[in-house]
């Protein structure tokens, strides 16, 4: 079995994509909150490329049947219900619900992957989880990292580590791997150690300078729930 990480979904080929199983990290903050929101008990996250094909969307399902949520510039959208924050998809405010949600560059990036055999979602809380499943498949896995408008950022990297990392200590074959897992899971260790500080990062500072920094502390949480949403046809579940 391959394990290779692609840094920035921008980057992504259909060839290199159609026999793997994909799990999708935007760490921060969109992979933490679709993986909270559902671990929250809501109906399925359906993502949308952008906030006005969110709205279509939820005009078309009916607007009382869903919760519009998402971020630009991180910050919540005008007349969305939900921002960015997982704090936000509480049980209180998602349960039973169907999310229908348009990010940056998270939403995208799921999208990227509509040609996968399949796509998991996966963060550093739901790190191991997302490791064994993706283990479960035997096919390559491809970690497929968000990124910051198609650059790469380090906080996707470290994550893409941590579950690489994680099938590691769970894989009973040997993993071939890319020499791009291998840094990722370096910056990992590095990071696990204290060694690696993601706070000089370009999204990791931003949200900190935004004051988000219980988000950061959530979202680099290790192993807080065995959830691990999966994309079909354009919805998780
Ligand atoms: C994104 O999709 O670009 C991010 O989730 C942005 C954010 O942290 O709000």
């Amino acid at each position: 079995m391959l394990l290779d990480v692609i840094p920035t979904y921008t980057r992504i080929s259909v060839n290199h994509i159609s026999s793997c199983t994909v799990i999708i990290v935007d760490v921060l903050r969109s992979s933490s909150c679709i993986i909270t929101a559902i671990a929250n008990g809501a109906n399925s996250v359906i993502p949308a490329s952008d906030p006005g094909a969110a709205a279509s969307l939820a005009l078309r399902l009916g607007m009382k049947e869903c919760i519009l949520a998402g971020e630009r510039d991180a910050l919540k959208l005008p007349d969305f219900k939900l921002g960015n924050s997982p704090a936000e998809y509480s049980r209180e405010n998602v349960k039973d619900n169907t999310i229908i949600m348009s990010t940056t560059n998270g939403t995208p990036a799921i999208g990227s992957a509509n040609n996968a055999r399949r796509v998991l979602i996966g963060g550093m809380i739901n790190r191991s989880a997302v490791a064994k499943k993706a283990l479960e498949f035997e096919d390559d896995v491809l970690i497929v990292c968000a990124g910051t408008q198609g650059r790469i950022s380090a906080d996707d990297i470290c994550a893409a580590g941590a579950i690489a990392e994680a099938m590691y200590e769970h894989s009973k074959a040997p993993l071939k791997t890319t020499d791009i897992t291998q840094i990722c899971r370096l910056v990992y260790l590095d990071w696990k150690a204290g060694r690696a500080d993601l706070s000089v990062t370009e999204h990791y500072s931003r949200l900190s300078s935004l004051g988000f920094d219980e988000d950061l502390k959530y979202c680099f949480s290790e192993d807080i729930t065995t959830v691990v949403p999966v994309c079909e046809g354009g919805v998780i579940k």
